[in-house]
Order: C-alpha cells, then structure tokens, then sequence
C-alpha cells in the first residue's frame, strides 16, 4: 500500500475520530470489504484501493449509513455476512499496520489538516489573506509554505489584462517571445538596446501569449490565426466609419446546451471574420447569476476576456440606436443570418484550407481517422473557442483555484509537507524571501494536479437522441489502453452528469478518479435542461466550465466526439498544445 492512499484515507475522517479506541475490530474488515466499493461515491475526493488496515470504527459507522442510504446495495452492508476467517486474516493485517503506525505520523495527518484548512482559508478570505484563521492556529503568514495547486487569480489576471490591451499606437499588444510575467520585468533593469529588440519583436507581431506548445503540438496556424483574430476583433480605431459590426445574443433557446451555444457563437464568429465585421456578443444567460458581478452580469465577460474591446462595444451599442447604420448595413445581428447558415460552415477561409493538414490523432475504434466530411468545421471551431477562451477572469480563475483546492489540496499539503525539513508550523524556517525567479520564472508554470492526469468526459442522459450513447466500460477500456502505454498513469478526472457513472468508479480500483462535487442526475431518463435547472443556474454554469478547462489542460483526454461538448475540449486542446496527446474517441461525430 502506498503511503498516499494510506493518508488519503485520514483526510476523510475527523482527528477525533482518530483518537477514539478501537473497540469493533471486526467492524473494520467488513468495512474493508466495503470500501472499495462506497467510498467514491461517499467522498469526492479521490480515494481508491484500500486496504483494510485503514479503517477506524468511526469510519465504518458512516460507511453503514451510506450504504443504507444509496438503497439496496449489491454489496453486504449487513456486519453478520461476514465471515469470521475473513475476519481473522484481516485482523492481523491490522493490527501489524497499526502497531507501525507512529505517533510522528498522526502527527502528521494533523499538519497536513492544518496546512490545507490555512490554505482554505487564504483562498476563502482574499482580501484578509485569511488572517484570522491563520493567528487562531498560531501560523504566521509569513511560515505559510506556497500552495503548488493554487494561483494568484488576481496577478494573473493583471497580467492577461495587460497582454490584451495596446500600448498607445502600437499595432500589436505588448506580445513577445518571453513568457508570461517574465514580460513585466522591470523594464529599468534592461538597457535601451534590449528595449528597443523588444519593441521590434512586438511590432513584428510576436505571437499570442496564450498558445502553448509547438507548432507541431498545434493545428495549422494556430499562432498567426489566433493573433489575426485578435487583431480583427479590436481595431485600431473602433469610432472610424469603415468598422463593421455583428451584435448578438448568445442562443437561449432551452434546447441549446452550453456546448451548443459556444459552437454558435464559433459559427458567428466565422460570419464576423467573413464579411470584415467585429463580432460584439451581448447577452449570456449562463451567466445571469449572482456570482458574475456588475457589467460582467448576463456577459461572457463574467467568464472570460471580452471578444472585444470597451471602445469597440460601446461603438457597436451606438450604431444599433441608428437607423442609418442599419441600412447601411454597418450592423448586423443574429437574425440577419439563417440558422442553417451559423451552423453549416461559414469557415472563413482567409487562412488557406489549413483543415487539409490537420494530423490524424484521432482514434476510434483502434482506428487513427484520418479525414472526415468535416475537417473545416473542426479546425474552425477549435480556432474561434481558443479565441474566445483565450484568457480567464478573475471568476474563474477562482473557480479552478476552488476545483482543485477540494481535489488535490490535501495531497498538495502532504507534498509539501513531506519537502519541508523542519517540524511546521513550531520549526519554521520561514518562507524564504520571494525571489525574482519565482515572481518572474517560475510564477508561469501551471498550478499542480497530479499528473499525468486523464480526463474523461461521459454524456449519457438525453444525449440518446443525437448519438449512439456509449456505456462507461468503453470509455474505461480506452483508458486503460492509455495506461498500457503509460503505465505510469493511474488518475482520472471523471466529468459526467450521471450518479451512475460515479457508482461504477468502484469497479475500477487501479484508478484514481477525481470530480467536482456537485449532485448529479440519479434518472437516465431526466433531461438535461431539466437537470440544469434543478442545479441553479450558477452551479449548472460553472461546475461544466470547471470541468471542461480541467479537460483542456490534462494529459490525456476520452470523450465522445459525437458530443458538442467534447468536440469543443477537442478543439481546445488541439490549439493548447496538446495534438500530440491524440483523442480517444468512444463514436463519431453525427455528420462525419
Ligand atoms: C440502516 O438500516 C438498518 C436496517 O435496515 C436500520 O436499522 C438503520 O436505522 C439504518 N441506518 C440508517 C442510518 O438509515
Ligand atoms: C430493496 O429490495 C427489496 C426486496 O428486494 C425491495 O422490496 C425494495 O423495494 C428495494 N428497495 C429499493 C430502494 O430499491
Ligand atoms: C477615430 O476615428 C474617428 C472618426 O474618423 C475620429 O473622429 C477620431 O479622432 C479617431 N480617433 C483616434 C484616436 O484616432
Ligand atoms: C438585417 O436585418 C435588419 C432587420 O431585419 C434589416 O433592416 C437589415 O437590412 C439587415 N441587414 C442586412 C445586411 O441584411
Ligand atoms: C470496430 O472495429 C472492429 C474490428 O476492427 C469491427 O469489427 C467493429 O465493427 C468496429 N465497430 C465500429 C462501431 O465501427
Ligand atoms: C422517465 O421518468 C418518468 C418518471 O420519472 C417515468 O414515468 C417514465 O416512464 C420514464 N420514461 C422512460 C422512457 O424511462
């Protein structure tokens, strides 16, 4: 057994409960027996093959009420089913377990809660820093280590702001070839010569920021597609009487999943570049809720960067009081513009038919598809979501810190723990001054999951409509051919809607499984409109989101391309430098 599912056990029952005796050792085999089959779906955080020794008489009390409560179990709940031998064998396990276990070690499961709950608290508190927490448990801010899984939304945000912005008259934002905030160095320290390479490399139209890997780890032309698309979208001059724009709302019909809405606005986005007009998005009714504050209320902007500039909406909100302006046709909107026509390919094809050389690294059915009657769409969409995704807000920054805080918090506070030499939080060695290669360097490396990390994507429910609805054992058997591969891969981050599916990670103990923790749709039967709005329409909006940017950045990636929400992640990571990760599909595309 591995010390870290030997811990993650730990994380799920309270100090105190450690500390009461152990008085039913045969409760704890039964609830061995058990475990690997209720824990999932009891805890969110991703706990599997366990081992009998790691159950204390609290834990199995809650295992019983959970097994009760998820009704009829297959698996006996019942402590008499339980053989006396079976019993005995485990009870030695046990018993030569607990003897190991010392009390440096209990010592330590308390740090580790004491780590993650400051680091709670930092995250839940921003503006105090979680003060109060922090001097409650005698933690000096200062001793705090860093937090690997976490990233400061509010720097970040500063910096993507500041690479989407034009300084003065530039035809480029300040784009180099430097990452990141290595960018924001202080300009003082570098000579004129350097500032003035600098300034050529910008106005050569260094390459969007947001774009990772290679060319080759991308589709055709991502860079310069992805800059030109900026470019068009914030013209010099938004006020000059030859700017053109295209003013919609995203889909509200209830029928349009939130996948459906993004890949119409993908369509109108091609319409936008194809007739030279700024495309201008209005209302968002996912983002009609509380958490998305002041002008980001109702606006995609509430999620991610604007399409476009202030200027440039202010603009466009102006020229559609005008009745000169619309027969003129200087703006246009949605209802211009045939539904056939948003959906049925208004690839533009300034670029050249890039689609013509996307790499086959799409696999169905053991088979690489190499081509298919809709390249062009493909390409586009993943080009017009990259775009439109291109940098986070401050709110959803927050909302990944949040995801992966109750994911992999704990593991990250054993982590560091475990590389810290002295005693925390009484032997501090204090946090070492911040130097200039963690603000600048090392602030751009992603925050920590544990890699590599395999997502996976189930859609059942009413998806059976619109494509032939595949069981979980298909999507877990292309996992476990990745890891035949890799065999050094054994976490997955589950999205999926359905209870079910979450039921049958227990079947699955040689993997991690990782998911938000939201409820999810006990009925296959239930639709999916019904189900959002049984959520609310914050947490129907931000749970998918959370889990589609997780997908977009794991290593590896299971889906169904059938689905639009998977076809977008594929896009995402197909301009995320991830073309090299392959896809592993479960069925294809309705129109292929
Ligand atoms: C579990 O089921 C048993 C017997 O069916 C019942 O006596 C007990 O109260 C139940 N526990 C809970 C927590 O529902
Ligand atoms: C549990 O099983 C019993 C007998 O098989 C059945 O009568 C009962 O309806 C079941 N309960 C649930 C919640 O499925
Ligand atoms: C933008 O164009 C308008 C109309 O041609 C002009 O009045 C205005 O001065 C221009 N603004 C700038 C900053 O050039
Ligand atoms: C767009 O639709 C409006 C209202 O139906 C109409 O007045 C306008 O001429 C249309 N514009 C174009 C370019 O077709
Ligand atoms: C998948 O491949 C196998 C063997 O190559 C073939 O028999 C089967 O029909 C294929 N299934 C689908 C859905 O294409
Ligand atoms: C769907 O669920 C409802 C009740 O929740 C049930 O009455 C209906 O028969 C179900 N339909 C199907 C097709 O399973």
């Amino acid at each position: 057994m591995e010390p870290l599912n030997h811990k993650s056990f730990e994380r799920v029952v309270s100090q105190k409960a450690l500390q009461m005796g152990n008085s039913f050792p045969c409760q704890i085999c039964v609830v061995g027996f058990l475990c690997g089959v209720c824990l999932t779906s009891l805890f969110m955080a991703a706990l599997t093959s366990f081992g009998s020794f790691q159950f204390s008489p609290i834990l199995f009390s809650t295992m019983s009420m959970a097994s009760n409560s998820s009704g009829n179990s297959t698996f006996p709940n019942d402590i008499n089913k339980v053989t006396r031998s079976d019993c005995q064998f485990k009870l030695k396990e046990t018993e030569r377990l607990e003897d190991s276990k010392s009390s440096r070690e209990q010592n330590n499961d308390e740090r580790v809660s004491l780590l993650y709950s400051a680091w709670s608290a930092v995250l839940n508190e921003p503006t105090s820093g979680g003060k109060e927490h922090l001097q409650k448990h005698g933690i000096s801010g200062s001793s705090l280590p860093h937090a690997p899984h976490l990233e400061n939304c509010k720097v970040k945000t500063q910096l993507y702001d500041y690479f989407d912005k034009r300084k003065g008259n530039e035809v480029f934002p300040p784009w180099t070839t430097w990452k990141g905030s290595l960018q924001t160095f202080p300009v003082a320290a570098i000579n004129e010569q350097m500032q003035n390479l600098r300034h050529d490399a910008v106005s050569e139209g260094a390459y969007p920021p947001w774009i990772a890997g290679s060319d080759e780890e991308n589709y055709p032309l991502t860079r310069k597609v992805q800059r030109d698309i900026w470019i068009h979208q914030h013209p010099l001059n938004c006020s000059s009487p030859d700017v053109k724009f295209l003013v919609t709302d995203w889909e509200r019909l209830p029928g349009f999943g939130i996948g459906a809405q993004i890949a119409g606005m993908c369509g109108l986005l091609g319409i936008a570049i194809n007739e030279g007009r700024v495309l201008v998005t209005n209302y968002y009714n996912r983002a009609e809720h509380g958490g998305c504050k002041g002008s980001s209320r109702s606006s995609w902007s509430c999620y991610f960067f604007p399409e476009t500039s202030l200027e440039c909406r202010r603009r466009a909100f102006e020229l559609m009081k005008s009745e000169d302006a619309w027969s003129k046709g200087i703006v246009t909107t949605k209802e211009n513009y045939t539904t056939k026509h948003i959906w049925a390919g208004p690839t533009p094809r300034k670029w050249g038919l890039q689609w013509n050389y996307l790499q086959p690294t799409t696999d169905i059915n053991g088979t690489l598809l190499a081509s298919h009657r809709k390249m062009d769409i493909r390409w586009w969409r993943a080009q017009a979501v990259r775009y439109l995704m291109r940098f986070p807000t401050e709110y959803t920054c927050n909302l990944m810190n949040e995801a992966r805080h109750a994911s992999f918090g704990k593991l990250a506070a054993e982590m560091v723990l475990q590389s810290l030499a002295g005693d925390w939080p009484k032997e501090s060695s204090g946090r070492a001054r911040s130097n200039d290669i963690d603000e600048y360097v090392w602030s751009n490396h992603k925050p920590w999951v544990p890699r590599p990390l395999l997502c996976m994507h189930v859609r059942m429910g009413d998806k059976a409509c619109e494509m032939k609805v595949v069981g979980f054992e298909e999507y877990m058997q292309l996992a476990d051919r990745t890891r035949r591969h890799f065999p050094h891969l054994n976490n997955i981050w589950l999205s999926t809607e359905m209870q079910d599916v979450i039921d049958k990670t227990r079947e699955y103990s040689h993997w991690n499984f990782y998911y938000t923790k939201v409820r999810r749709q006990a009925k296959i039967n239930m639709s999916m409109a019904a189900y959002e709005a049984s959520l609310g329409r914050e947490t129907s909006t931000n749970y998918p989101l959370v889990n589609f940017l997780m997908a977009a950045d794991s290593d590896f990636y299971v889906g169904a391309l059938g689905s639009s929400w998977s076809f977008l992640i594929d896009g995402m990571r197909n301009t995320g430098g991830k073309v090299m990760a392959g896809f592993l599909s479960v069925n294809k595309d309705r129109f292929w």
